[in-house]
């Protein structure tokens, strides 16, 4: 089986671009070791502790954020990073050519569980003449390459540099990942879909009407039955829509009108939007493709609707009979 590298050569990848991603990988490497220990790296915990030394035991989002942070700003080719755990953006070498924007660990709150969780990170150009926050902000359709990592009983990195999207799986044994799927593509159609049924009464008039008539199955107007599944990761979520096909949703909804968004779009949705739409998938806000979306501000929430092409149709079919809520 084909090792990362040498399969980002046979696709002519640049060269700046290989060393990003291997950064990447060196880091996600890391980070697995540390997540398998569990327990016994002492990383584990929902709050900062200090122990006997008076050393802070972090928790593993935080150790996963500085490897990935102080690895890619090592990197020359980097010239600056975005992250879930980071206010502002940390600028590394002057000439660097990549933006990188990460989720160091997306899911954490699987992590005392022993769940499902994984880093998701999304490479941009570095545009000419923009200093500060404001490089980072362009749309997902720009992305030279996205990808997560997979945390699970195995290792996996999704990655795609524009072209197909591709499925490694580390190997523990010679510390490397290798080719396991060289070309994913999500069926149009699917029976499946995911969204956290807890927030139903704070969703809108159409996401409400259209999980509804899912809901009735065989008997209903889509006449067929669906089955549901929540990860509340949304790396593990995605992961099984790229697996198998599905719909993927974290909708607008009414609870905190100042918050009416879950996922960040620099490093959680414009990444999945590029491998699922690379996939031959759909990736929208409801509406609009995301990948379309200008970002305002590197934190910026968004609506998410993904996964097998027929199904996101069909939901953004029930938004267009309705008022736009946002
Ligand atoms: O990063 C945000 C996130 O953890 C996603 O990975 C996941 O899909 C979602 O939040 C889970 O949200 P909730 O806790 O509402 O189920
Ligand atoms: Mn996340």
């Amino acid at each position: 089986m084909k090792r990362l590298i040498p399969t980002l050569r046979a696709d002519a990848c640049e060269e700046s671009l290989i060393s990003v991603l291997n950064t990447v990988q060196t880091a996600a490497k890391e980070i697995a070791f540390r997540l398998h220990q569990g327990a016994m790296a002492g990383v584990l915990g929902s709050t900062l502790d200090e122990n006997i030394q008076g050393e802070t035991q972090k928790k593993l989002d935080v150790v996963a954020n500085q490897l990935l942070k102080d690895l890619l700003l090592e990197c020359q080719y980097v010239h600056a990073v975005a992250s879930e755990e980071e206010d502002s953006i940390v600028v590394g070498d002057q000439r660097g050519e990549y933006l990188i924007a990460f989720d160091p660990l997306d899911g954490s709150s699987n992590i005392d569980i022993n769940g499902l969780v994984g880093t998701i990170f999304s490479v941009l150009p570095r545009p000419a003449g923009i200093e500060g926050e404001e490089m980072f902000l362009q749309p997902g359709k720009n992305q030279v390459a996205a990808g997560y990592v997979l945390y699970g009983p195995s290792t996996m990195l999704v990655l795609t540099t524009g072209q197909s999207v591709r499925m490694y799986t580390l190997d523990q044994t010679v510390g490397e990942f290798l080719l396991t799927k060289p070309e994913v593509k999500i069926p149009h159609q699917t029976q499946e879909f995911a969204i956290n049924m807890s927030n139903k009464r704070h969703w809108s008039t159409a996401m409400h009407e259209y999980i509804s008539d899912l809901l009735a199955g065989k008997e209903g107007p889509r006449e067929k039955n669906f089955n549901m599944r929540w990860i509340a990761a949304m790396v593990g979520d995605v992961h099984r829509v790229l697996s198998r096909g599905g719909l993927f949703t974290y909708p607008w909804d009414k609870r905190k009108p100042n918050k009416p968004f879950k996922l960040r779009l620099l490093y959680e949705a414009n990444p999945m939007a590029m491998l699922v739409e690379k996939a031959d998938g759909l990736a929208t806000d409801g509406y609009d493709p995301i990948m379309t979306i200008q970002p305002t501000d590197i934190h910026q929430r968004v609506g998410v609707v993904l996964g097998s092409k027929e199904e996101v149709e069909s939901c953004m079919a029930y938004h267009a009979n309705h008022p736009k809520p946002f």
